[in-house]
């Protein structure tokens, strides 16, 4: 067989480490396995590498990806899908292995039930917020760094009795702040999900200094909307027409507001792209490799528009359409741990 693989939407740690594993299963069954450039771009475009096992050495531990990433939609491209269809074709490819979350694994849902297209998925984001899985390649990381940082804002927050606001990544969906706060320890969590306004926050933040604490920390998700959302700002979209939450300046706004509110010294900390930036931690090293392997053995058995997935421990296969029809958010039961250390 003649294998392609291709990461697509935004990088994160471990798309290395699931390449390998395609790779490495796939050789040992005698296949070829080639690199698509940048996502499904390469597809439209036509450019593909192959990859050997030189190509494949040393990449376990290494960040981002060695073919490219990017967020194009065939679909939003002129004659996008017939180009996608016509390359895979003319290079003589049998299936493809997209790693990629709700909008790259969306295309190829949407290819394999429209065109009968021979593709299998892999769940990754750093968001966490693909369904049908427990979890997604790449959170555990932008977790660990979350928390590692909040763990250093602690100790200069204290010392100079301010408030700290950190805002994460994590899109609409609040499972790396959540996480984080619960690991690092946060005094307040504010998540899209949740409906806990700034005013709440902040009588909150004033019960815990007239505890007798001088400091608090903040952690707030990029698309929690202050205040309701009344607050929405313009914003850019991304070619799969997401707003970029980043530049809406959440934490800025929040860290204002508090000031305001309570009249006590507030800075803020926008972690932004360090999030998915190096290495993955161990966790992420093995699931992706897991889930390499898993897609590879979907390939090898032609079990097309399927996607690998973590159920309890157990890597299991779910229909990519399961996976993308609606967004994973955190639940309220996660939440009430996080709010049990509020205040
Ligand atoms: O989906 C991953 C993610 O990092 C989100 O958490 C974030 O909103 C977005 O991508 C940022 O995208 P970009 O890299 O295009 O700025």
């Amino acid at each position: 067989m003649k294998v392609g693989v291709l990461t697509g939407g935004g990088d994160c740690p471990g798309l290395n480490a699931v390449i390998r594993a395609v790779a490495r299963r796939s050789f040992t069954r005698g296949h070829e396995v080639v690199g698509v450039r940048e996502g499904w771009r390469g597809l439209v475009e036509g450019r593909l590498e192959l990859l050997g096992n030189r190509e494949i050495n040393g990449l376990l531990p290494r960040g981002g990806t060695i073919i490219g990433t990017s967020r194009t939609n065939p679909y939003k491209v002129d004659g996008g899908v017939e180009a996608v269809l016509e390359t895979f074709s003319r290079q003589g490819l049998d299936a493809l292995v997209a790693i990629g979350g709700e909008d790259t694994l969306g295309v190829a849902t949407r290819l394999h039930a429209e065109h009968g297209f021979p593709v299998v998925g892999v769940p990754k984001t750093i968001d966490n917020d693909l369904s049908a899985t427990d979890y997604t390649f790449g959170f555990d990381t932008a977790v660990f760094i979350c928390t590692e940082a909040i763990d250093r804002l602690h100790t200069t927050a204290e010392s100079h009795n301010r408030v700290m606001v950190v805002e994460v990544m994590g899109r609409h969906t609040g499972w790396i702040a959540v996480m984080s706060g619960i690991a690092g320890g946060a005094d307040m969590i504010l998540i899209p999900e949740q409906p806990v306004s700034v005013d709440d926050a902040c009588k909150e933040i004033q019960r815990r200094h007239a505890r007798g604490k001088d400091f608090s920390i903040v952690v707030v998700s990029e698309g929690y909307e202050l205040d309701g959302g009344d607050d929405e700002q313009p914003a850019e979209v991304d070619e799969f027409g997401h707003v970029r939450l980043s530049e809406r300046g959440v934490g800025a706004r929040l860290a204002q507001e508090i000031e305001q509110r309570t009249g006590f010294e507030t800075r803020v900390t926008v972690l932004g792209h360090v999030q998915r930036g190096g290495s993955p931690t161990p966790r992420d090293r093995v699931l992706a490799t897991r889930y390499g392997l898993k897609a590879a053995d979907l390939v090898h058995e032609s079990r097309f528009g399927r996607m690998a997935a973590l159920h309890g421990d157990a890597i299991v296969d779910v229909a990519l359409a399961e996976a993308t029809t609606e967004l994973k958010t955190v639940p309220d039961d996660w939440f009430e741990v996080a709010r049990a250390f509020f205040g």
